[in-house]
């Protein structure tokens, strides 16, 4: 599993040289120029030499609008919506590695077609706990399907001459205080749980950039980081890659100058006064800092612009993108109909024949509302967004009476929440520790006491204003919800699409906890009685509990799926799509049942321990043996898939490597895709293991009748753990069961094979 970085080497031996020539005709002020921000989204540039600036944007879902260069607001453009993408929660759900490649080509291709060389994508944080309010720009709770998808994603994007930026490294796992909580984790859980992804990106996927999270790991900023940075990702994986900030998270001058970390980016436009801006060169003038410090960091941003060609002699074959191109709206599509989730079709309700109805009854907010513009970082001015309800409409066209309503009440955002995210959130915090760190301020601001008392009045202004909200949510809901009862009257179908949206998915703040907002269990729960056959559907960005779940015959569920959803949704519900997502994540039936809500759960200040080790998700609700209310890997499909015919084959008996082949067949009517999961559970194992982890999966696409023979290969890594002792995977000689099966509980198919 070595990254051959021999062979790279030798192939870039050239370009090696063509660094080391430019950098000895540079002066400390040329260098200082392209290792921080000159502007909020680029560096700065060395005419002279003719080293262009290095222009990012955000982010997982399309290329974000373009902002002005010193303020967080939108110039305003015509000319800068985009393709929007589904999230990559949407995207894992797919569990298909060759949408995922479709998908990160489209955004690079976008992104260079905007003039961008890094898109800061895609988001490969492990979701540890549903509450993270940026778990919908994240793939999974599980480091396998994360890594198997982010590794054509990011194949996809690169390819287009644009470099992915994989964020955030690392352990990024709550909002709440995200600039300086301390994720303390320990070792055999960092590199079992939260390191793989990024170690596939950077030596799989080859991701050309990587970006340094805000958090903290065990006591020290990530962007400060030596273990993580010199010894991990530097020393262990090999990486030649560049580092960039995520936007304020260099604090200490020195400390950042000295470990590996090239790029600092801010959200303030006092751009001189960056750490790697003024500071570090007179650090580097008095001596403080070698200035061989601040030429590895050129070195590596110089490789990544060879690469990327924008300088060299292949400038002129750089792929020039192009955006909001037909074949990308298709791959938009795509996307989103294979990222939709049937969690539920008790009475094989789904698909609704399009012929039968005349009346249809939509309600709830999330059938017209547009979701697009909002999460933070990751929002995105789309070319056009299709809700459900214009799906609908358009799919069933004008000889059906489409009535919709809104079901419940949904009030404004709070003022001080304004269409621009990251401007307010240091309009309010500027002066304070707790947000950005100071202008022009000391390196690390020290004032606790001012520190707990803006924090003290934030919080106790959030809570008067949810109040304030409750109490109208609740007096306006009792007329939305007799209009939705009266709206299902003679309606020949009902669909409820509610769920949540980036008031609660976004950037910047945690879930309090995991029930649907405004009332909606209420509204559902009189609905059902009513018409026990209301479809559910669902769009959100993490699970919510669904209370009323065994009531519901049919339940639907969509992440932020892009511009297309609407389109996608129509599709599935009226059956010209056979549904074929799964879920990347359990739903757990109430917050309570999981690890981390015993266990520092999302939303908690100063430090977050992560305690539970490797036993969240899945591996946690296997070890208690608590059923979620949908499991990890669940998914259904308008048709039926039987499996058959296991066999291990390992080369030689005893051998590292495993192929597993087993048989699918469609025994159903329609056409239709399975996910085949294969789980390995070590029999007897001589240290604490999970019951069962993710090793690998595949796709397969069946029409009525057909069978597939699927060989999926395991490696020694699979039936490994991370040895602390010998600090590297082992993988200990006995007995491991081999599961293939539909999802992590659905196991079809069991076999033993043994390590010698
Ligand atoms: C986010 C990053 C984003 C950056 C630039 C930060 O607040 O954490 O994900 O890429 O801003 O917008």
């Amino acid at each position: 599993m070595k990254f051959d970085m021999k062979n790279e080497r030798k192939s870039e031996k050239k370009t090696e040289n063509q660094i080391e020539k430019l950098l000895k005709k540079m002066n400390l002020d040329e260098k200082i120029a392209m290792i921080h921000g000159a502007g909020l989204f680029q560096t700065g540039a060395v005419d002279r030499l003719e080293i262009p600036p290095l222009k990012c944007s955000d982010g997982p879902m399309g290329v974000r609008c373009e902002f002005h260069n010193e303020r967080w607001i939108p110039i305003g453009n015509n000319d800068d919506n985009v393709t929007y993408l589904p999230s990559n929660s949407a995207i894992a759900s797919s569990w298909n590695t060759e949408l995922a490649y479709q998908t990160g080509h489209v955004l690079g291709e976008e992104a260079r077609g905007r003039g961008k060389d890094v898109i800061l994508a895609p988001g490969i944080n492990i979701k540890r706990d549903p509450l993270c309010g940026r778990n919908f720009e994240y793939m999974s709770e599980d480091p396998k399907l994360t890594a198997m998808l982010a590794v054509p994603f990011i194949k996809g994007v690169q390819e287009n001459d644009v470099a992915a930026c994989v964020k955030h490294f690392a352990c990024n796992v709550q909002e709440t205080d995200r600039l300086m909580v301390d994720t303390i984790v320990d070792e055999r859980t960092l590199y079992e749980i939260y390191l793989p992804a990024f170690k596939a990106a950077v030596q799989q996927g080859g991701s050309y950039s990587l970006m340094g999270a805000y958090n903290m790991i065990n006591g020290t900023h990530c962007c400060e980081n030596k273990t993580l940075l010199d010894f991990i990702l530097r020393q262990e994986w090999g990486y030649d890659g560049t580092v960039i900030s995520d936007w304020g998270a260099v604090h200490k001058t020195k400390e950042a100058a000295e470990v590996t970390m090239d790029v600092e980016m801010s959200v303030f436009p006092d751009f001189d006064q960056y750490k790697f801006a003024d500071p570090l060169k007179e650090a580097v003038r008095n001596g403080e800092i070698p200035e061989t410090a601040v030429d590895n960091k050129v070195r590596n941003i110089l490789r990544m612009m060879f690469r990327l060609k924008m300088i060299g002699k292949d400038a002129h074959t750089r792929k020039a993108g192009t955006y909001n191109s037909t074949g990308h709206r298709k791959t938009a599509l795509h996307a989103a109909q294979e990222s939709m989730i049937l969690l539920k079709n008790k009475t094989d309700k789904l698909p609704l024949d399009k012929k039968k109805i005349r009346k249809i009854a939509v309600i709830g907010q999330n059938a017209a509302k547009i979701h697009s513009d909002g999460g933070g970082s990751a929002e995105i001015k789309a070319l056009y967004e299709i809700s459900p309800l214009m799906g609908i409409r358009t799919f069933l066209g004008g000889n059906t009476d489409v009535v919709y309503v809104p079901g419940y009440f949904v009030p404004d955002k709070p003022k001080t929440f304004s269409n621009n995210w990251q401007e307010t959130s240091l309009d309010e915090l500027e002066g304070t520790d707790i947000g950005f760190a100071v202008e022009n301020g000391p390196e690390e601001s020290g004032n606790e006491q001012e520190k707990m008392e803006a924090l003290r009045k934030e919080e106790q202004q959030k809570a008067l204003q949810k109040e304030k909200d409750n109490e109208l949510i609740h007096e306006k809901n009792k007329k939305y919800f007799a209009q939705a009862l009266e709206a299902v009257k003679g309606a020949d179908e009902v669909i409820f699409v509610g769920g949540l949206n980036h008031d609660y998915d976004s950037e910047g703040l945690d879930r309090e906890n995991m029930r649907l907002p405004y009332e909606q269990d209420m509204l559902i729960e009189e609905l059902l009685k009513v018409r026990p056959d209301t479809i559910i559907t669902l769009i959100g960005g993490s699970p919510v509990e669904m209370p009323w779940r065994d009531k519901a015959e049919t339940i639907l569920w969509s992440y932020y799926a892009g511009m297309e959803t609407g389109n996608a949704f129509a599709d599935i519900l009226f059956g010209e799509v056979n549904p074929s997502g799964k879920l990347a994540e359990t739903f757990p039936a109430r917050y309570e049942d999981c690890a981390t809500a015993k266990n520092g759960q999302s939303g908690i200040h100063g430090s977050i321990r992560l305690s539970e080790g490797l036993y969240y998700g899945y591996r946690h609700f296997d070890k208690e043996r608590i059923a979620p209310a949908f499991c990890f890997g669940h998914g259904l499909s308008y048709t039926r898939f039987a499996y058959s015919g296991l066999s291990l084959k390992q080369e030689k008996e005893g051998s590292e490597s495993v192929k597993v082949s087993f048989t699918v067949k469609n025994t159903g009517k329609r056409a239709g895709a399975e996910v085949v999961q294969v789980y390995v559970a070590p029999v007897a194992p001589k240290v604490d293991r999970p019951a069962k982890e993710l090793k690998t999966f595949a796709k397969v696409n069946l029409l009525p009748g057909k069978s597939q023979k699927v060989t999926l290969t395991l490696t020694k890594r699979d039936f490994a753990y991370f040895d602390v002792d010998i600090h590297g995977f082992a993988a200990d000689p006995g007995d491991y069961e081999i599961l293939a099966g539909a999802s992590s509980e659905d196991i079809r198919l069991r076999g033993i094979c043994t390590l010698l």
